[in-house]
């Protein structure tokens, strides 16, 4: 499965059967895992095979059931280690620019390890877990300074996903004035539309330049800045066109 059959398969999937994850794949996942840590300074931690790897805590919306291995995006509440942002936001919630690079960086690295999971057989829902910085015993750790936010549930899905409704497309980009959309484009934001966004909401928006240049920001939204995170990372993967970013 390619990367891009990889984003048509993924949908969100909130219970799991008992059956376990297999050794050799969760060490490919491991294997990833490491990779995205040192790419971008992330703490990502992952456990498997627990009852409930939630720990009980409740997620922000949704219900998830039979959660038994978790994957954890943990990174520097001050956004130190997250090396880029793009261009500016208009998310109201989240202004602080640390924290912008931090929501950015685990959409980014979080939503390649969905992808991975997905191209491993495996069924994986984002979720954000409200208290999880007072979880008791947890079975990640927090260097000084880190938080942990998000997290991907993963494993073999009781039940199939559907295709999430999009917005259309010249809602979500602009290209300039009196152009033709290029194919690199057209294929980066058909790819950013089938990512994964808080409550569907999709508040991101890329722009083409007229000198070929790409941005891309957030719009209003819950957590907008790690579904932008996520929309890059299928943007990138798929225009087959090495971008540059403004
Ligand atoms: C940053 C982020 C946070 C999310 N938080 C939750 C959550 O707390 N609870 C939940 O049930 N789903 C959560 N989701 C999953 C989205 O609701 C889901 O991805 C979206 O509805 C699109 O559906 P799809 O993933 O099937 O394409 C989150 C997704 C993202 C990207």
């Amino acid at each position: 499965m390619d990367l891009i059959e990889a984003m048509e398969a993924r949908h969100a999937i909130r219970m799991y059967t008992d059956e376990p994850v297999a050794d050799d794949v969760i060490a490919a996942l491991q294997s990833e895992i490491d990779t995205c840590n040192t790419e971008s300074g992330l703490h990502i931690q992952m456990t498997t095979g627990l009852n409930d790897a939630f720990l009980g805590l409740k997620t922000h919306y949704g219900r998830f059931k039979g959660v038994h291995n978790t994957i954890a995006l943990i990174g520097a509440a001050d956004g130190t280690n997250s090396g880029w942002t793009k261009e500016g936001s208009e998310d109201a919630a989240a202004t602080d620019p640390g924290e912008i690079a931090l929501q950015q960086t685990v959409g980014y690295y979080g939503e390649r390890l969905a992808l991975k999971a997905t191209q491993l057989g495996l069924a994986t829902s984002w979720a954000v877990l409200d208290d999880a910085m007072s979880a008791e015993n947890p079975w990640w750790t927090l260097a000084p300074g880190e938080k942990i936010v998000w997290v991907l549930a993963f494993g073999h899905g009781a039940r199939p996903g559907g295709k999430h409704r999009s917005k259309p497309i010249e809602d979500l980009c602009t290209i300039p004035e009196g152009e033709n959309m290029p194919d690199w484009f057209r294929a980066g934001m058909e790819a950013a539309m089938l990512a994964p966004t808080s409550l569907s909401q999709q508040p991101f928006h890329f722009t083409l330049h007229a000198d070929g240049t790409v941005s891309a920001r957030a719009t209003e939204g819950l957590f907008a800045h790690v579904s932008l995170g996520c929309a890059i990372y299928h943007f990138e993967a798929a225009s087959g066109h090495t971008v540059n970013w403004r």
